[in-house]
């Protein structure tokens, strides 16, 4: 048996970038020989097995040839004769299609270091259309790479296209979908993974709830960009630049949904739109299975944002519901993570981006002043039951009021 390291390793290697987990290809070897050896197998008819010790990833050479509709409609063969070549050709990009030996010998048939080089995302055969989220993947590696000058190939967008039209994209699992929009979200270029998406139709199979989103003015005086599709792509370009997690990064991506509800004759303003979009933000959480904290942030923002670049004008009673909606007593990160969303959707705006948020402290100060108000002495004063709540409600108004004047003073 012989065996190589492929994929991403290799790629990454190449690239200078770090190897995080590597993936072994074995030719020549029957799935006896793999468990003789003490390999562990991943699944009863799945030729990929577990190593050992190092527990990295080592599958049988094999091709595949679809069946049917969607991830499961796959039959593959593995066997001994299947080649090395054979198995590369299977793969999505021919920068994922280069295998290298012990002696880091590269085998390169499809020409991944000549792309590697020429800085492009190219399919290595029309074999990439078997498998649909290939569409997601290269929008993700657009995303990771971008930095380094990489672009997709026309050829391949071409061939994205295709996919996205036929319909492919609807068949795969929220599972396999979330999965990499979570890991693009979290790249270094995240708005790169839409443009792509958008660029080849995926985006309005997927989201087209974002993909509504351009063409849609807003009012030039606050959003110099206009374009509310435009100003989303930034936003998120903030959020990595200002390294946010993935729940504000999803946040960031959603917030402004309800825009492309707005009836034209009402443009470029949005009434309301923060209200009108929440059955939107909660559609696509729902269509991905998005985690709940993912879920919940979304909502959050989409209903809030605006409460937060207006926190300065908000009277202490409409700070204090803005406080409780969050839950700030019991969930202080949550608020963070709302207001470095709405930091990164101020920063989000064509020469906006380096002004500073004061918001941000503010709505901080107010959270501290809410939760400095102490139970103890009501609990001793007698208060129970719904009284304690609105003797609680009382005090933290009063601290609210007090924390205006003094943060206005
Ligand atoms: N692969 C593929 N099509 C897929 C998934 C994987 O062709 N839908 C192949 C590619 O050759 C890829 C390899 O399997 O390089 C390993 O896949 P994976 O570990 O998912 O990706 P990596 O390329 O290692 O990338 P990442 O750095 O994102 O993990």
């Amino acid at each position: 048996m012989r065996i190589y390291k492929v994929g991403g390793a290799v790629r990454d290697r190449l690239l200078g970038r770090p190897v995080t987990d590597i993936d072994w290809v074995v030719v020549g070897a029957t799935t006896e020989d793999m468990l003789a050896k003490g390999f562990r197998p991943v699944g009863a008819d799945f030729p990929v097995f577990l190593h050992p010790k190092s527990g990295e990833e080592y599958a049988l050479a094999r091709t595949e040839r679809k069946s049917g509709r969607g991830y499961g409609g796959f039959t593959f063969h593995a066997s001994p004769e299947v080649t090395l070549e054979e198995d590369l050709i299977r793969r999505d990009l021919t920068i994922n299609a280069m295998a290298e030996d012990d002696q880091q010998n590269l085998t390169d048939p499809y020409h991944g270091q000549r792309d590697l080089e020429a800085r492009l995302l190219r399919h290595v055969s029309p074999a990439f259309a078997e498998d649909p989220l290939r569409v997601l993947r290269v929008a993700r590696f657009a995303a990771r790479y971008a930095a380094l000058g990489f672009t997709v190939a026309p050829e391949t967008l071409d061939l994205m296209r295709q996919l996205s039209e036929s319909g492919e994209l609807q068949a795969l699992t929220a599972e396999r979908i979330w999965k990499e929009i979570s890991r693009a979200l979290m790249e270094d270029q995240p708005q790169v993974f839409i443009e792509v998406l958008r660029a080849c139709g995926a985006l309005n199979v997927l989201m087209p709830e974002v993909d509504a989103l351009f063409g849609v003015p807003q009012p030039q005086a606050h959003h110099p960009e206009i374009d509310t599709g435009a100003h989303t792509l930034s936003v998120l370009e903030q959020a990595a630049r200002h390294k946010q997690p993935l729940t504000v990064r999803w946040a960031c991506l959603l917030h402004d949904l309800g825009k492309g509800l707005t009836p034209e004759e009402e443009w470029p303003r949005h009434i309301a739109h923060e209200f009108k979009g929440l059955k939107l933000i909660k559609a696509v959480n729902e269509r991905f299975k998005a985690p709940r904290d993912c879920q919940e942030l979304a909502l959050l923002v989409g209903e809030y944002h605006t409460h937060g670049h207006r926190a300065l004008e908000l009277k202490p009673s409409t700070l204090l519901e803005l406080l409780q909606s969050f839950d700030v007593y019991r969930r202080p990160q949550r608020f963070e993570e709302f207001i470095a969303a709405c930091e990164m959707d101020a920063r989000g705006r064509k020469g906006l981006e380096e002004r500073s948020y004061p918001q941000a402290d503010y709505l901080r100060g107010a959270a501290t002043a809410a939760r400095s108000v102490a139970v103890q002495p009501l609990l001793e004063k007698g208060f129970k039951g719904p009284e304690l709540g609105e003797a609680i409600k009382r005090e933290r108004l009063k601290a609210l009021k007090a924390y205006k004047e003094t943060a206005s003073s």
